[in-house]
């Protein structure tokens, strides 16, 4: 049976942060952001959305009634979950209008568990040939004013459809993970932003790659030559630009490795302007390539590498489907040209305002008639989600 993605889509928020802003508030030479780490802009959330508002919103741009009577399985893949109890995905579901009799929770394990999310609707979906699962990823990644993850910060949400008759990509049987036990990244209950081991991280990341890729190979029986493109997580474009000199096969007649390294261009333009979205970032960088490559073609395999802090990574791969192209969206930059950029104290104000509750456990917001869904008040404790209606 063939299972694989049917739609995808994408949201993030309306504010967007230009890095030279970043750089010259920082005291930071520019070049450093641009070219060191490879980055544009970054994705600003305000306290009315979060990861329900931006899932509601990538899955809304993507689902017919008809998919919503026939999702009988929504997960949320978050390392910046709303709740300890309640899942998003219950928030989602109610929000999007679901059938009923469907099974809604959340997976964690750092930028990791989008790609456990798959797997496991992989498996639903072979015992339900009919069944359409929802997998959405979202995340805000914040880190402290000031630290050098700072730049690398961002807000969005990507929404996956998951079918037997998948009209995007086919999903093969091929994936090889590794876990090792690490502390490169991590954020305990009583703290807002992580903390970071950021060199150590970046080792651990690309070690990670090379050794799952070298089991991959080998427990497969493929090589670099056998694949259109590789897609990265990506915390920010240089570290995947590192990973794909890594497995870069230098063997490979010169016109491959220059179509291998054009894809990778084109899988990291909107990370370029969206920063770091934690478990999404490795789907935006595939619907960055998608909807962008040139040179892509049905059957045309295309890998996929997922790490998650901690650490878990996954390499596993897609066959492009026939007609893939009619699924994808074509004015995606203008959407993201068209955010509200912030002044520094802007930013500085709006992404790290937390809401104040009163004594009753109550806060009401403003000013989101822009967005699609927002968090529009908590009472006694209970967020009350809308859908804007505009
Ligand atoms: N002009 C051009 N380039 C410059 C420059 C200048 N003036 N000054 C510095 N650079 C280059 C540096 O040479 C370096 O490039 P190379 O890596 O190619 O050598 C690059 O800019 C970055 O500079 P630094 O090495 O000084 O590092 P930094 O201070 O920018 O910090 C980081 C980098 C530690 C990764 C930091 O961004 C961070 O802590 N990020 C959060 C953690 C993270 O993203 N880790 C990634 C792996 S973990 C993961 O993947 C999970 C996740 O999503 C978080």
């Amino acid at each position: 049976m063939t299972i694989g993605i049917d739609k995808i889509g994408f949201a993030t928020t309306n504010y967007v942060l230009k890095l030279e802003n970043l750089a010259a508030a920082r005291n930071i030479d520019p070049e450093k952001l641009s070219k060191g780490l490879l980055l544009k802009e970054i994705s600003i959330a305000p306290v009315t959305e979060d990861i329900v508002t931006m899932g509601a919103s990538a899955a809304a741009s993507i689902l017919a009634e008809e998919d919503k009577q026939a999702i009988d399985m929504v997960i949320v893949a978050s390392e910046s979950g709303i709740d300890q109890s309640k899942a998003s995905a219950v928030f989602i579901h109610g929000l999007l209008g679901i059938q009923p009799f469907a099974r809604s929770f959340e997976m964690k394990e750092a930028c990791y568990s989008a790609t456990a999310a798959l797997d496991y609707a992989k498996l639903h979906v072979e015992k339900h040939p009919d069944s359409k699962v929802l997998v959405i990823a979202s995340d805000i990644a914040k880190y402290g004013i000031g630290t050098p993850g700072e730049p690398t910060q961002g807000a969005g949400s990507i929404a996956m459809l998951i079918t037997s008759h998948p009209r995007i990509l086919a999903f093969n049987e091929d994936n090889v993970a590794q876990t090792r036990d690490i502390m490169d990244f991590w954020r305990p209950n009583y703290s807002t932003t992580p903390f970071v081991n950021g060199m150590y991280s970046t080792q651990q990341y690309l070690d990670s790659l090379k050794t799952t890729w070298a089991e991959y190979q080998k427990r497969n029986q493929v090589s670099l030559k056998d694949f259109a493109a590789v897609c990265f997580h990506l915390p920010y474009p240089k570290l995947a630009l590192k990973g794909m000199r890594k497995i870069m096969d230098k063997t490979l007649p010169s016109e491959q490795q220059a179509q291998l390294q054009e894809n990778f261009e084109q899988s990291i333009l909107y990370s370029q302007k969206v920063g770091n979205i934690y478990t999404g970032s490795l789907f935006l960088g595939l619907l960055s390539l998608l909807e962008n490559s040139t040179t892509l073609k049905a059957g045309d395999r295309i890998a996929l590498f997922s790490y998650g802090s901690g650490a878990v990574s996954e390499i596993f791969s897609g066959q492009l489907v026939a007609g893939f192209e009619q699924q994808l969206k074509a004015n995606r930059m203008e959407k993201l040209d068209s955010r509200t950029p912030l002044s520094i104290p802007d930013y500085e104000k709006v992404f790290f305002e937390e809401a104040e509750l009163d004594e009753n456990g109550s806060a009401s917001f403003t000013g989101y008639e822009n967005q699609d869904f927002a968090l529009a008040e908590i009472v006694e404790h209970q967020r009350t989600y809308i859908k804007v209606e505009k």
